[in-house]
C-alpha cells in the first residue's frame, strides 16, 4: 500500500497482541467485547494526542496555579452501530466528559453498499473533533459514508478508528475523505468473495453482542 501522510498504524505490542486474540475464533463474546473496548483505549491514547487544551485555575495545597485540561465538550465519540459501540467505553474511559453520537450504517448482504439508518449526533457538532469509531474498515463504504453524513450535519474535524482496515477499505475512505485523520490497528492482506476481511475476525458486530 502507498504511504499516506493522514493514515497511522498502531504498532504498539500491546495492541497487536490483544488483536491477535481477537482475531481467535474460539475467543468468547465476554473476553471478545473487553478487547475490543482496551484496543479502543490504547488507540485512543493516539488518536487524541492533539486534542486541544484549555487553561483552568486550580488550588493546589501549596497555592493557586493556572494549568491545562481537556475540555470534554470538545469532543464527540460517534460509533458507527452496531460494532462501533464495542469501542465506546474505551474511549470515554480516557475522555469521561466526551458527548457520544450515533450513527447507525448496515451492509446491503449483495452489493456490499452501505445504508444509513440512524443519525443523532451531540450539538453543535462543528466545533467538536469528532472520532467515528468501527472496528472494521472492509471496503470502506460504511465509514465513508458515515462521515459524508457527519459532514452534511456540520462535522469537521473528524477522525476515524479501527482496529482492522483492508487496503481497499483505507483506499476508498481515504479518497473520499482525505482531510481526515486514519487510525488503524492492523492492515490485512485483502477482501474475500463475500467482503470479508482475511485473515480478520470475522463479523465484529456478531462477536461482540453474540448473535448469529
Ligand atoms: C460491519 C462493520 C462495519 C462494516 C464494514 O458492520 O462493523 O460497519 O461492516 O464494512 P464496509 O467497510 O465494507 O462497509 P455491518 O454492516 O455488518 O453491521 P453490524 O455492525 O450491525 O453487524
Ligand atoms: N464487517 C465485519 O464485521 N467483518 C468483516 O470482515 C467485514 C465487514
Amino acid at each position: 500500500m502507498e504511504h499516506l501522510d493522514n493514515v497511522t498504524y498502531l504498532t504498539h505490542p500491546l495492541i497487536q497482541h490483544k488483536i491477535s486474540i481477537l482475531r481467535n475464533k474460539e475467543t468468547g463474546t465476554n473476553e471478545f467485547r473487553q478487547l475490543v473496548e482496551e484496543i479502543a483505549m490504547l488507540e485512543g491514547f493516539e488518536a487524541l494526542k492533539d486534542l486541544p487544551l484549555e487553561n483552568v485555575e486550580v488550588e493546589t495545597p501549596i497555592e493557586k496555579c493556572v494549568t491545562p485540561m481537556i475540555s470534554g465538550r470538545k469532543l464527540a465519540i460517534v460509533p458507527i452501530l452496531r460494532a462501533g459501540l464495542g469501542m465506546v467505553e474505551g474511549i470515554l474511559a480516557l475522555v469521561p466528559s466526551a458527548k457520544v453520537g450515533h450513527i447507525g450504517m448496515y451492509r446491503d448482504e449483495v452489493t456490499f453498499e452501505p445504508h444509513e439508518y440512524y443519525c443523532k449526533l451531540p450539538s453543535p457538532i462543528e466545533e467538536r473533533t469528532i472520532v467515528v469509531c468501527d472496528p472494521m474498515l472492509a471496503t470502506g463504504g460504511s465509514a465513508a459514508d458515515a462521515i459524508t453524513q457527519i459532514k452534511k450535519r456540520g462535522g469537521k474535524n473528524i477522525k476515524f478508528m479501527c482496529i482492522i482496515a483492508a487496503p481497499e477499505g483505507v483506499e476508498r475512505l481515504h479518497k473520499a475523505h482525505p482531510d481526515i485523520q486514519i487510525y488503524i490497528g492492523h492492515l490485512d492482506r485483502c477482501l474475500n468473495d463475500h467482503a470479508y476481511i482475511c485473515p480478520g475476525l470475522g463479523d465484529a458486530g456478531d462477536r461482540i453482542f453474540g448473535t448469529k
